[in-house]
C-alpha cells in the first residue's frame, strides 16, 4: 500500500473511534473553536504540539516554521498572532523550542543553504546578540543548547515588542507569553521564560499606546 493511503485509513479509524466514544463529538467540534493556547513551535516532524501536550482538537491555535521564529515582517506569523489574540483572545502564546533543532544548528555553522539562509539569518542575529555569552561555552553540544534556549528568549521577547500584544495588555492581563524547550531524549519541556507585563519590555520598543 502506498504509505499516504495508510494516512487516510489511519483518519477513518481515528474518527470512527472518536464516534465510538460520543457520538456527538464531531457536532461539536465543528460548532466553533475557543483555544485557550496559541503555539509557536518549530516545523521539526518530532515535536508535534498536541501529542507532546497531551491535547485534544480544539485546545491549541498552531503555527509552526523552522526554528519556532517571531520575526516582525512575517505576515503569517503577524496574522496568526493576531487572529489568536484579538478574536480568539487565547490566553496563553507558547513558542516552543527543541534540543537538536536543525535550523539553530545550521545558523550556527556557515554554510550556504541557499534561500533558507534568509531565514536562518534571524537565528544568526541571535547568535551575534549573545555572542559573549555563547563564546564562553567550549563544549559545542552546550553551546547548542544554550542557542536554542536564547533563540525561544528572543522570540518571545519579539512577541512582546509587537503592537498586538501591548494592546492586549493595555486591555487586560492576557495573553501571558511562555517560552519552552522541548527535550527529544527525555520528552520534557523546560520552562525557560515567562513575560506576563508591558514592565518586562525594553523601553525602546513600548510604544504609547
Ligand atoms: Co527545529
Amino acid at each position: 500500500m502506498k504509505d499516504y493511503k495508510k494516512l487516510l485509513l489511519n483518519n477513518k479509524a481515528w474518527a470512527a473511534d472518536r464516534l465510538s466514544m460520543d457520538e456527538t463529538y464531531f457536532e461539536r467540534l465543528a460548532k466553533d473553536q475557543k483555544p485557550e493556547f496559541l503555539w509557536i513551535g518549530c516545523a521539526d516532524s518530532r515535536v508535534p504540539a498536541e501529542e507532546i501536550t497531551n491535547t485534544q482538537p480544539g485546545d491549541v491555535f498552531v503555527h509552526r516554521n523552522v526554528a519556532n521564529m517571531v520575526v516582525h515582517t512575517d505576515m503569517n506569523l503577524l496574522s496568526v498572532l493576531q487572529y489568536g489574540v484579538e478574536v480568539l483572545k487565547v490566553k496563553h502564546i507558547i513558542v516552543c523550542g527543541h534540543y537538536n533543532c536543525g535550523g539553530v544548528k545550521a545558523a550556527m555553522g556557515n554554510d550556504d543553504f541557499g534561500l533558507i539562509n534568509k531565514w536562518l539569518r534571524n537565528i544568526k542575529e541571535v547568535y551575534s546578540k549573545h555572542e559573549v555569552e555563547l563564546g564562553g561555552i567550549e563544549d559545542e553540544k552546550q553551546k547548542f543548547n544554550r542557542l536554542v534556549e536564547l533563540n525561544v528568549h528572543e522570540q518571545v521577547k519579539n512577541l512582546a515588542k509587537t503592537t498586538i500584544i501591548q494592546h492586549a495588555w493595555q486591555n487586560g492581563e492576557y495573553p501571558h507569553l511562555h517560552g519552552w524547550v522541548f527535550d527529544l531524549h527525555t520528552g520534557l519541556i523546560k520552562e525557560v521564560l515567562n513575560i506576563d507585563s508591558p514592565e518586562q519590555i525594553d523601553p525602546i520598543f513600548r510604544y504609547n499606546l
